[in-house]
């Protein structure tokens, strides 16, 4: 899989990339990500890549210009699945669509700053908007990275077999449950004793029992 980031903080997205899961993708060869500056797409003496808002009072805006250019120029060179925006206007991010998305060949994300993009930007080369939640951040980097980080673990071969992304919480609607490793007991807290039987089918029944239990307590959206 190929990602092209679009960003005008590609600082920011370097030192994400080069630790976490991501590396590892990467490493591995399974996952390449390039980051462009979009000030390098400026058409002008500043390398201004923003500009006033029409209309409203404060708040810079991101321009078509540099953006498009970028984009063509990818375009040129192969085909992509999706131009996604992150925007906290965008569909929420979810364990079904990271799912989808890792399975996509080659994805840019476009990170927006400021009061967000040119409105023709989102009209006519974005096919996907992408929030990561109820909130705003000053600007797309964080929830892109955000986005590959989701995207990069469930890319068949990222993960081994033992961290296997098929048990995390959300894959099957429900949260994971409890999970513990030794000591057996720590100042009185024992870890419970079916986990310690061998036995796989009780262990489970029990896992998908607590499973159960956590969901309806933290995450009763999640069965309805
Ligand atoms: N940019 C700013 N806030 C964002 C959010 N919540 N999700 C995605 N992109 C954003």
């Amino acid at each position: 899989m190929r990602i092209d980031f679009i960003t005008c903080l590609p600082e920011l997205l370097y030192s994400f990339f080069n630790y976490s899961i991501v590396k590892r993708a990467q490493s591995k060869g399974i996952l390449t990500i390039n980051v462009h500056n979009l000030r390098d797409y400026a058409n002008n003496k500043h390398k201004q890549v923003d500009d006033y808002a029409y209309g409203v009072g404060a708040g810079m805006v991101l321009k078509i210009e540099p953006i498009d250019s970028c984009v063509q120029n990818l375009k040129k060179e192969r085909e992509y699945d999706e131009v996604i925006y992150m925007t906290p206007d965008g569909e929420k991010l979810d364990q079904k669509m990271a799912n989808t998305l890792s399975l996509k060949k080659n994805i840019i994300i476009l990170c927006g700053h400021y009061k967000g993009v040119d409105q023709r930007v989102r009209d006519s080369l974005i096919t996907k908007e992408v929030s990561i939640g109820d909130y705003v951040l000053s600007g797309g980097e964080l929830a892109g990275a955000v986005l590959v980080d989701s995207i990069g673990r469930l890319i068949p071969g990222v993960l081994s077999d033992e961290t296997s992304a098929l048990t995390d919480s959300f894959q099957d609607n429900l949260l994971a449950p409890p999970i513990y490793t030794r000591p057996r007991e720590y100042k009185g807290m024992e870890v419970p004793e079916v986990l310690l039987s061998g036995n796989d089918a009780k262990i489970e029944e029990w896992r998908s029992e607590l499973a159960l239990q956590k969901t309806k307590k933290f995450r009763p959206d999640l069965l309805t």
